[in-house]
């Protein structure tokens, strides 16, 4: 792979704050191209540690658990031009306190649609099916193989998925879920038009997609509006038995609402990859044998990984030279 190259018109290479690891194709250009202050701890910065590592820094390379709030910004270096997440969310970025710095805010979008909508299709075949009994099952030895009346999940074909948010994410799910014969319903901000609908149903409002989705996913954005969206209210929505699955935002759902629902079989499986307070897991999910849980690996392939850090410094590298950065978001 062709790794582009930073041209700067001095020699003095910039300085660059990177809060995590990387894909090691990612972290030879970081190296090659910046003085770079890499996060050598397991854990985020702290709030203090990150400014501090920001002092005369000229960019900062992060990602969601890095929490940039108004405080941050009113606090960072002024000598810090762009700060890149490594992730196409950026709800853990105040852009308003943002706006008051000299700084370009840039983002990651379109490269981990393909790897984020495969993790959805995961979930919903590992919620759908009881993956994780299963798993238990084989693993603890008591696995009787001539019982056929047991761990019997629901299947995919034939029944509707409903998308919540039809961006490029959730369009990548329609596809996926249409292969698996699965009929699709979705709400968006505007009906998609023409042939990008691919057939699916559009619905005005939240609550008869709700009413009809067999199996939900969530692909909006989490904000002060989409907070909570999946609550005990939105739950009484669905038919009996649903599915949920989410990929987005942890923030997304109420889960002391979504953990009763699993308990009283509203919800009959979830399939979960992020959680409100990351890296933190409401631990009453774990006891809960209905659920599939997996560690936010929606974007964890090496191939996306490796084009996230890529597209962050294109970003970095644009800001720094004065071009038009690939995804800006605000600022620059
Ligand atoms: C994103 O990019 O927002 C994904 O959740 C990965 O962090």
């Amino acid at each position: 792979m062709q790794i582009p190259t930073l041209k700067l018109s001095g020699s003095i290479k910039p300085i660059l704050v990177v809060t995590r690891r990387f894909p090691v194709d990612v972290e030879y250009r970081i190296a090659r191209d910046y003085l770079p202050r890499f996060n050598l701890n397991e854990e985020p910065f702290t709030q203090k540690e990150l400014l501090a590592a920001a002092e005369r820094a000229d960019a900062l390379f992060v990602s969601p658990e890095d929490r940039l709030d108004a405080d941050f910004f009113t606090r960072l270096d002024t000598s810090v031009k762009v700060i890149a997440t490594f992730s196409v969310g950026y709800d853990h970025i105040d852009l308003e306190a943002a706006a008051a710095k000299p700084v370009a805010i840039a983002n990651t979008p379109g490269v981990l649609t393909e790897a984020t909508a495969d993790i959805t299709l995961l979930l919903l075949l590992g919620a759908s099916r009881r993956a994780y009994e299963g798993q238990q099952l084989v693993r603890s030895g008591r696995w009787n193989a001539s019982r056929l009346n047991e761990i019997l999940g629901w299947q995919l074909g034939g029944k509707v998925l409903g998308i919540f948010g039809m961006g490029r994410i959730g369009r990548a799910v329609a596809e996926r879920a249409r292969a698996f014969g699965m009929k699709i319903h979705y709400t968006n901000r505007k009906e998609l038009p023409g042939d990008s609908a691919a057939g699916a149903t559009y619905h005005v409002h939240a609550k008869t997609l709700l009413n009809v989705s067999q199996f939900l996913t969530l692909h909006v954005p989490f904000t002060p509006e989409t907070r909570h969206f999946l609550n005990t209210q939105s739950i009484g929505y669905l038919p009996k038995g649903a599915i949920v699955v989410i990929t987005a935002r942890g923030g997304l759902v109420n889960d002391d609402d979504l953990i009763a629902a699993l308990r009283s079989g509203q919800v009959a499986a979830a399939g979960l990859d992020v959680y409100e307070g990351v890296p933190d897991v409401n631990p009453r999910y774990l006891d809960l044998p209905n659920v599939f849980l997996l560690p936010h690996l929606g974007s964890a392939t090496l191939e996306t990984r490796s084009a996230m850090g890529m597209l962050a410094l294109d970003n970095i590298d644009a800001i720094l030279v004065g071009n038009p950065a690939p995804s800006l978001i605000s600022g620059g």
